[in-house]
């Protein structure tokens, strides 16, 4: 669509057809604007298609061929108008036709200026794209624009785009092999009231929790997340479950547990917990206040008492010292498959990051498994892979 981000498209399809892809081009009338179709059919090593109807051409049902053709309908530059169009149903040149008509996976790159990424009915467009549609998106990144602002609103580089659809059609060659396997997975932080307004918590972001669901859900298997409050968004085809405290987190993993396959701890629940949360607001007066605490009840011990053969159960252990022998006794106390341990303390791992580094620990083996630091969903894909095998 258009936009000057159409400038690195060239690279973008360079990069595809060097893999082997067979690319194919619609533009949209804008889009002419900014680069030429002799361009995109050259690189391309294909006609470009951007009118609807053609001068002296076979048109029928040219929308309805061109929209069963690919495995991936990429849109790169996406436009804050495009984004309007697709989201309000409108079909009023060939790409938004073709786009209506298909039902093929879409991969969008949103390019804007940052004032008009920000704008409301931008945001509401992008969110109903991906959350209703199911499109996928990439970026936009920050940086310096065309117009001179510096924000959001950058086309993620042909490079970025090429690995987004790369690691697309990675996934979709994904065998299903966890397919009638119920998985559950529990994530994010939880809250405990000190009183109506006030709440003890941690800095679990959830972001494991929710790569781990998305990775079990991708091999196929009936996924369920019990999750703390959190701003992440459910990966597609997974049963969300809201709980705010370890009390009703532990209640919702015991009801669950029983008919899952495999329970993956990754939430970090209360250890401690106010005694007796105050109904009304605590008021200052300007002494200071000393909260009296109660540990709460620990979910993997729970489950180890109720759990039968064939039932794959996994634990995380958080520790900043002494790492290895306390993994090691949690992984005997809670009498867990396979212990994953990380240190928050260490670059790039722990809360809030999109990268982990961790090592694995399972009770048959003597050597810990140390892993490189690498994103959150590659890390989750290889503890998937682990409970693929032993399921
Ligand atoms: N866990 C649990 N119930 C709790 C607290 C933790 O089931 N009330 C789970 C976590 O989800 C994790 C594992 O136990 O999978 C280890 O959590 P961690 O915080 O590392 O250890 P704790 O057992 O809480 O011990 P400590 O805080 O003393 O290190």
């Amino acid at each position: 669509t258009g936009g000057i981000a159409c400038y690195k498209i060239p690279n973008l399809i360079r990069l595809l057809v060097k893999q082997k892809a067979e690319v194919r081009v619609i533009m949209t009338e804008a889009a002419t604007k900014f680069i030429t179709p002799l361009t995109l059919e050259t690189v391309s090593g294909n006609p470009v298609e951007w009118e609807m109807f053609p001068a002296n051409q076979f048109v029928a049902t040219r929308h309805i061929d061109l929209a069963e053709w690919p495995d991936l309908f990429v849109i790169a530059p996406a436009t804050a108008n495009f984004l309007g169009k697709v989201s309000g149903g409108i079909s009023d040149d060939l790409l938004t036709t073709i786009l209506c008509a298909t039902a093929k996976p879409v991969l969008i790159a949103p390019a804007m200026n940052p004032q008009m990424w920000r704008n409301k009915v931008t945001r509401r467009n992008y969110d109903y794209v991906k959350k209703e549609l199911g499109f996928l998106s990439v970026g936009p990144a920050e940086g310096e624009m065309a117009c001179d602002a510096w924000g959001v609103g950058r086309m993620a580089e042909p490079e970025e785009i090429f690995s987004a659809v790369e690691s697309f059609f990675l996934k979709s060659s994904k065998k299903k092999v966890l397919t009638g396997k119920k998985i559950l997975v529990t994530a994010g932080p939880c809250r405990e009231a000190i009183d109506p307004v006030r709440y003890i918590s941690n800095r679990s972001s959830g972001k494991m929790g929710y790569a781990l669901a998305r990775a079990a859900r991708e091999l196929g298997a009936e996924t369920t997340v019990i999750s703390g409050p959190t701003d992440l968004t459910a990966p597609n085809g997974v049963h969300v479950i809201s709980v705010e405290t370890t009390d009703q987190m532990a209640k919702a993993v015991l009801k669950h547990f029983p008919r899952s396959d495999c329970l993956i701890m990754a939430a970090a629940p209360a250890d401690f917990v106010p005694e007796t949360p105050a109904k009304t607001k605590i008021k200052k007066d300007g002494d200071g206040l000393t909260l009296k605490l109660r540990p709460t009840v620990d979910i993997l011990k729970e489950v180890a008492k109720v759990r039968r053969k064939g039932q794959f159960v996994v634990g995380f252990a958080l520790e900043t010292d002494n790492d290895l022998a306390n993994a090691r006794r949690k992984l005997a106390e809670k009498k867990l498959d396979l212990i994953v341990v990380n240190n928050p303390t260490a670059p790039g791992a722990g809360f809030e990051h999109d990268t982990n580094k961790v090592m694995l620990i399972t009770p048959g083996k003597s050597r810990p498994e140390n892993l490189p630091l690498m994103s959150k969903s590659d890390l989750a894909n290889r503890i998937l892979d682990i409970i693929s095998s032993m399921l």
